[in-house]
């Protein structure tokens, strides 16, 4: 069995959602309390003993990339002024041994244009796949989770949860039947269906593990509307080929790509901030005691 040592990190989206915010970085950058986004989705994927880092970036690229570098400036001046617990910090972006990988998608063709840009780095291995816009609160993190089921199982896997009915339009929806290791073997799965065409509500949610074989469909895959090349259209191939599970990860996961789930990721993650955390949470009780929230 192949270890999994490589996380691709699709970046490179619009980001329209939240324009302007995302007029000059990517929304990725966006902080929730004080992490970015890709933070959060780097350190998971750490704890999950990957060790490359693929970014596959946009127009926007150059935050990410001085994110994950040193920064030399900023470090001397903390240094200068005995500032060691923020020194710290700055330092501890990435621990020494990852290597972060920056690939550039000249155009935004789609999330499945976006990982088949990995495929000259990832070459012929398993690989995971994290869109750091969802963001899961979960112990063990979520990916080791998922990582952990693929050193049993040894296929691919798709990090799943049920979504209200409503919801189906917004998220890959897959049918499953049972499969090995009290996993759902995944027969069909569809693009952002309507409630009344979506085959279940069980949603694919930004976390997947997949074989190699996926760069050879996404090869194939034909552009969809918008001219995008859809990984779903591509994980469909796979599926007749290979044997795809159905993950339920345990967490919470927020929906940082929309404006309420990332106000929803702000109030979780802020009440539980060791240095914010029971303020915050007083002055939330301060403000239903007011009747205002
Ligand atoms: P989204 O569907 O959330 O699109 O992409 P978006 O452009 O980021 O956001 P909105 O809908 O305009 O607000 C899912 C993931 O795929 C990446 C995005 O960065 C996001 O992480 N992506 C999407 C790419 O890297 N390239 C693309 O061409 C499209």
């Amino acid at each position: 069995m192949r270890k999994i040592t490589k996380a691709v990190f699709p970046v490179a989206g619009m980001g329209s959602r939240f324009l302007p915010a995302t007029k000059a970085s990517p929304k990725e950058m966006m902080p929730v309390v004080d992490k970015p986004l890709i933070q959060y989705a780097v350190e998971e994927a750490v704890a999950a003993g990957i060790t490359d880092m693929v970014f596959i970036t946009g127009r926007n690229k150059r935050a990410i990339e001085d994110h994950f570098d040193k920064a030399y400036e900023i470090e001397s001046e903390l240094e200068a002024r005995g500032k060691h617990e923020l020194l710290r910090l700055v330092q501890q972006t990435v621990p020494e041994h990852i290597n972060c990988i920056y690939i550039r998608q000249a155009e935004p063709l789609g999330l499945g244009h976006a990982v088949l840009c990995a495929a000259p780095v990832v070459g012929d291995e398993p690989f995971a796949v994290l869109l750091a816009d969802d963001l899961i609160d979960a112990d063990p993190p979520a990916l080791r989770q998922m990582v952990e089921a693929y050193e049993r199982q040894e296929c691919s896997l798709l990090g799943v949860q049920n979504v209200p009915p409503a919801d189906t339009g917004a998220y890959g929806i897959v049918s499953t039947e049972p499969g090995p290791g009290g996993l759902q073997n995944i027969t069909a799965i569809v693009e952002k269906p309507a409630p009344e065409k979506a085959p279940s509500n069980l949603a694919v949610i930004g976390r997947y593990v997949l074989t190699p074989r996926i760069f050879h469909h996404l090869r194939r895959v034909q552009a969809g509307a918008g001219g995008e090349i859809q990984l779903t259209d591509a994980i469909a191939a796979l599926i007749a080929e290979e044997t795809v599970l159905a993950f339920p990860f345990h967490g919470i996961r927020y929906d940082c790509g929309s404006k309420l789930g990332y106000l929803k990721a702000t109030i979780a993650f802020g009440r539980k901030h060791p240095e914010v955390g029971k303020d915050f949470t007083e002055y939330l009780a301060s403000l239903n005691v007011g009747g205002r929230a």
